[in-house]
């Protein structure tokens, strides 16, 4: 009888935490959770895992844009952004899948208006963010904005902090698609608290908003950022260089289980194109960021880039592996030092797989379907996703790997 009870207990009490919280119950199956734990683990058993994941109907794949921070930092102005417009249409980057043009640090001005609102700064932006928006929007493109979690910006401007439902709304009046979320000048407020605001807030004005959670990954925001926002930075920022691009990666291993559609990992955005790495190391961080499902912003000037810059940014066969459906980040799968093998389920059962060599010397790499995690065939049809050639394998993948580069595939058993 007391047994009973409480069984009873508990139920009326899961049923109220399902209705108060939305609390959805998914199943996930053998093969997904196989997918996510590489090829080391073949017989999971299906289980039913709980989620509050939030579901505000976006990014359902990792997203696609530009941001002003990496190239132009506080030096923008409404030319600028209506330029990119203009440049991400002509140089094929929307047709590509590039459509979110982010605005970040120092597009307001100094102080708030008389009636408490964000204004944009009246010199750089003379016809305000509405105006600018609705040019964005008549390019078939969307346009992001950037604010913090606390008094100020990073660069002491005004910011969102105990003005959060005011903002949202000036946001969404304005057009505002995606909302970066940084969190300088925070007061030493409890994070979850801050970034609970402004998705109260987002949630409560009648437009969909992307929200972008930038907390540096300071507190471990894979394991409760997804009931807030889409996407969250797992680290400080990226610059310009090999090292900073690598020790990134690195700090991205472990985490491919957090990430899925609506709800990304954010390892900060590209540097293609912005002079610091040389092609070959340009290549290798586009095709990492992509099998990281990370997403994929821009952050060199696009009205002036060269060839081959554009080459990497516009390749399609890598930009499918980032916006594969199933949203299976991919995971490192060997590491021996200086070599890296790195892999991605993909929806339709084919592997993606880059060979990474961080060495200083140019080397020849090799790795196996099985390692790979493809079931066993008599024959695998191996695609060279840069350069898109095909061929056949029995088994093994090899190739040549330039120092410092990559080589990317795509690999089906037959
Ligand atoms: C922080 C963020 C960067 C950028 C700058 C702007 O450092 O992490 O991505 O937004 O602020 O000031």
């Amino acid at each position: 009888m007391i047994r009973n009870l409480n069984a009873i207990k508990l139920l009326s009490i899961f049923v109220l935490c399902t209705v108060i919280f939305g609390t959805n119950i998914t199943k996930v199956n053998a093969q997904q959770l196989t997918s996510r734990n590489s090829t080391q683990n073949s017989n999971v058993k299906e289980i039913s895992i709980s989620s509050n994941r939030w579901d505000n109907g976006l990014a359902h794949t990792p997203p696609m844009g530009w941001n002003s921070w990496n190239h132009f930092g506080c030096h923008i102005n409404e030319d600028i952004i209506k330029q990119t417009a203009d440049a991400i249409v002509e140089s094929g980057m929307k047709e590509a899948g590039y459509k979110y043009i982010v605005m970040d640090d120092c597009w307001m001005d100094d102080h708030r208006d008389s009636n408490g609102k964000l204004t944009s700064d009246p010199k750089r932006f003379p016809h305000g963010i509405k105006w600018l928006a609705d040019y964005v929007h008549k390019k078939g493109l969307k346009l992001g904005i950037y604010s913090s979690a606390g008094t100020k910006t990073c660069q002491g401007l005004p910011a969102s902090l105990d003005h959060e439902k005011t903002d949202a709304q000036t946001f969404a009046s304005w057009g505002i698609d995606y909302l970066k979320y940084d969190n300088c000048y925070n007061q030493d407020r409890p994070l979850e608290e801050r970034y609970t605001a402004m998705h109260n807030a987002l949630k409560s004005v009648n437009r969909s908003i992307v929200f972008s959670i930038c907390e540096w990954g300071v507190k471990r925001p894979w394991e409760w950022a997804d009931k807030l926002g889409n996407l969250w930075r797992t680290t400080g920022d990226i610059r310009d260089s090999w090292e900073s691009m690598i020790s990134i990666l690195d700090q991205q291993v472990g985490l491919y289980k957090y990430a899925g559609p609506g709800h990304w990992n954010d390892p900060d955005m590209l540097e293609v194109g912005n002079g610091g790495m040389t092609d070959t190391e340009y290549r290798a961080h586009f095709s990492l960021w992509a099998i990281l499902d990370a997403p994929l912003m821009a952050g060199n000037d696009l009205r002036h880039m060269s060839s081959e810059t554009k080459n990497i940014l516009t390749n399609k066969e890598v930009i499918a592996v980032n916006q594969d459906p199933a949203g299976n980040q991919g995971h490192k799968v060997t590491d021996n030092g200086e070599q890296e093998v790195w892999a991605k389920k993909m929806s339709d059962g084919s592997v993606a797989v880059i060979l990474l060599n961080r060495g200083e010397d140019n080397a020849f790499m090799t790795t196996s379907a099985k390692a790979i995690g493809l079931p066993s065939a008599s024959e695998y049809k191996v695609r060279n996703l840069w350069k898109h050639q095909d061929s056949s394998t029995e088994d093994l993948v090899r190739s040549y790997v330039p120092s410092h580069g990559v080589a990317m595939f795509r690999v089906w058993a037959k």
